[in-house]
């Protein structure tokens, strides 16, 4: 029930998308291409237009121009439920679950893929309990990928932070994604939690093979994920590169000091 994500994702490209706000421009003319299989960081200074752009990707913002595609597949202007469908799974950086099991979360994501659905369940039918115990075990496989398998049966409101912010990251890979799209994924947590996320983040990103794109405050998180960075300022796209080149460019310093951000820039 797994076989999407054998292949490699295809590419998720983003062609010259542009927002406007009343007369605002929150995005202008941004194009970038997310890689099959890296991670891709999508940083700048507040009001830059990262969460715009976020919502562009996942469809809860129509651009006014500009295209977006995943593989040969265009995304711009479908509902968010068929854009997860298509295999794009987003987490948000305010919502942190409180209720229910890891295990009832996690089942929230399943169920969105389910085919049997609801009414077959509900009725009991034999295939609908199998294709049930199936999501049961691999949702349990994903929440021992991300560290979360000894809490499986334990109520989420009695997790740390830190865990709690990982069953939203759990939810999202029980969509089977191809590409997935972390909003500030550490915002709030301590240096541990940091450090520890970011490693679930490398380990899904080469078990699943699935591409990331990380909207993300702390640069050092960023350094050590990202293989390719794309920076926005208001609304424009000022630097592309490794993160070693976008550090060290002129622009993208200028961008930052401007701000007062600076390397430890928390949420
Ligand atoms: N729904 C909206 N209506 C009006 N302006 C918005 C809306 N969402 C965002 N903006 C504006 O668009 C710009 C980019 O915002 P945002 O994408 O949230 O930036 P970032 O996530 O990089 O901090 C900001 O100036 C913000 O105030
Ligand atoms: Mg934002």
């Amino acid at each position: 029930m797994n076989d999407r994500t054998s292949a490699p994702p295809p590419a998720l490209a983003v062609r010259d998308v542009t927002v406007r706000f009343a007369g605002l421009t929150a995005l202008d003319t941004v194009s970038f291409t997310v890689a099959p299989g890296s991670v891709h960081a999508l940083i700048g200074p507040n009001g830059a237009g990262k969460s715009t752009c976020f919502n562009v990707l996942s469809g809860l913002c129509r651009p006014a121009a500009g295209r977006v595609l995943l593989g040969d597949t265009e995304l711009t202007g479908r509902p968010p439920h068929r854009i997860a469908a298509l295999g794009v799974a987003r987490t948000f950086q305010n919502i942190v679950t409180t209720a229910g099991t890891v295990a009832d979360n996690l089942m929230l994501g399943r169920h969105a893929l389910s085919r049997a659905g609801f009414t077959a369940s509900a009725l009991g039918l034999p295939r609908a309990r199998r294709e049930q115990r199936e999501h049961l075990a691999r949702a349990r496989e994903i929440a021992e990928l991300v560290g979360l398998g000894a809490h499986f049966d334990a109520p989420v409101a009695l997790l740390s932070y830190g865990d709690r912010k990982r069953v939203e990251l759990a939810r999202a890979l029980c969509l089977e994604p191809r590409v997935l799209l972390l909003d500030e994924p550490v915002a709030g947590m301590n240096g541990a939690e940091r450090a520890r996320t970011a490693e679930v983040v490398g380990t899904v990103r080469e078990q699943l093979g699935l591409s990331v794109v990380l909207v993300e405050h702390d640069m050092g998180l960023v350094m050590r994920l990202a293989d390719e960075v794309t920076v926005l300022d208001f609304g424009r796209p000022i630097a592309h590169g490794t993160p070693d080149e976008v550090r060290r460019h002129p622009e993208v310093l200028r961008a930052y000091l401007g701000t007062g951000a600076d390397e430890e820039d928390a949420a």
